[in-house]
């Protein structure tokens, strides 16, 4: 789980958000440790889509939030923290069906919103998003070292 997170995480952004700051990030945000600690969180669901000889292609990290930021309303919140397709398989409906997934998910989990953050640069995402239902409700910052990106925050209702 962590080397495909951190491995689908350098192909889409490897190109924008170079080294040095690009393996401190890796290292920081998906390690072994790390990961085994979000899995084994209740408030934690993680999909992984496989091809049909077992490989890992896709994944989506979803957390409940008990404090969403401004512009999300709802009762109950679930986050998407990540959501990745391998290139390799974009634009053959695998980012829908596990968008499927994360939904059925939140509503099991009595969520009545579903929120997520994205690059403002990443128009590919921003598109995506939007196509499966989401709105632009507010921005923030993403750290990466030096670098300050702008993020919009998206929310749909459940
Ligand atoms: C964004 C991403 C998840 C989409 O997954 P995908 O498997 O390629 O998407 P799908 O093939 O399931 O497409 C689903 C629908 O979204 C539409 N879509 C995809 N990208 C779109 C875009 N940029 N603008 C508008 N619609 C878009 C597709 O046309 C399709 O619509 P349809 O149902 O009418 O045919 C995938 O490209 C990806 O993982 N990119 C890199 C990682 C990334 O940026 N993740 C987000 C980090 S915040």
């Amino acid at each position: 789980m962590a080397s495909l997170a951190a491995r689908l995480f350098t192909e889409t952004y490897g190109p924008t958000h170079p080294e040095p700051e690009l393996s401190r990030y890796l290292a920081r945000s998906f390690s072994v440790e790390g990961t085994r600690e979000a899995i084994a969180d209740d408030g934690v669901t993680m999909l992984i889509v496989e091809d049909p000889k077992g490989s890992a292609i896709a994944y989506a990290y979803l957390r409940s939030s008990a404090d969403p930021p401004a512009g999300v309303d709802g009762d109950r919140a679930l986050e998407i923290v990540r959501f990745y397709v391998d290139v390799v398989t974009q634009g053959r409906g695998v980012g829908a069906a596990l968008m499927d997934k994360c939904f059925d998910d939140g509503k099991n989990r009595g969520a009545d919103v579903i929120w997520l953050q994205v690059w403002k640069e990443a128009p590919w995402a921003v598109g995506f998003y939007a196509r499966m239902g989401f709105l632009v409700v507010g921005s923030a910052p993403f750290y990466f070292g030096d670098q300050v990106g702008d993020d919009h925050i998206m929310a749909k209702s459940l």
